[in-house]
């Protein structure tokens, strides 16, 4: 069966509704971002900091070419994965991509004052998200086989409508 994956901005949603996702159809969860923390035993911003971007970036390529594969499982992303066409081929040939579409203001009271964003150092500011948001909407647009749009929505309402479309 084809992974369900899920794309969109820092704060979407993508691993909360994942994790709901999969346990309401019963097939196995994975996080990239999580794994790529279990692989290096590193945290995401230990990453930038130490190794920077680029090789966060490759990391990313690496661990979608191994998630991708097994299928059937429920693939929650980090929020620049749609930056890399080759991610975006290899997410889009093995599963149904679904964008969790979040507008700034909710980003921004998503993600609070997180520490663990690295590319919104070194606070998350509602300028700079909706630059961000702005400049890769179009990716997220492009790479997404259904959207979702997540305005006013709880959790639940967001999986049922997910649940509904797939
Ligand atoms: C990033 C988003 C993060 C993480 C990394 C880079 C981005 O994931 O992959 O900090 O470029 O948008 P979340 O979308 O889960 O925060």
């Amino acid at each position: 069966m084809a992974n369900l994956v899920l794309i969109g901005f820092m704060g979407s949603g993508k691993t909360t509704i994942g994790f709901r996702l999969a346990r309401a159809l019963k097939r196995k969860f994975i996080d990239t971002d999580s794994e790529i923390e279990r692989l290096t035993g590193l945290t995401i911003t230990r990453i930038f900091i130490k190794h920077g971007e680029r090789r966060f970036r490759s990391e990313e390529e690496l661990m979608v070419q191994k998630v991708v594969a097994g299928g059937n499982a429920i693939i929650a992303t980090g929020g620049g994965v749609v930056l890399n066409p080759d991610n975006v081929r290899r997410l889009k040939e093995n599963g149904i991509v679904i964008w969790l579409k979040a507008d700034s203001r909710e980003v921004a009271n998503r993600i609070g004052r997180s520490r663990n964003r690295p590319m919104l150092r070194p606070r998350p500011d509602l300028d700079k998200i909706r630059q961000m948001l702005a400049a890769r909407e179009k990716y997220y647009r492009d790479a997404a086989d259904m959207v979702i749009d997540t305005k006013d929505k709880n959790h639940d309402q967001i999986v049922a409508e997910i649940l509904k479309q797939i």
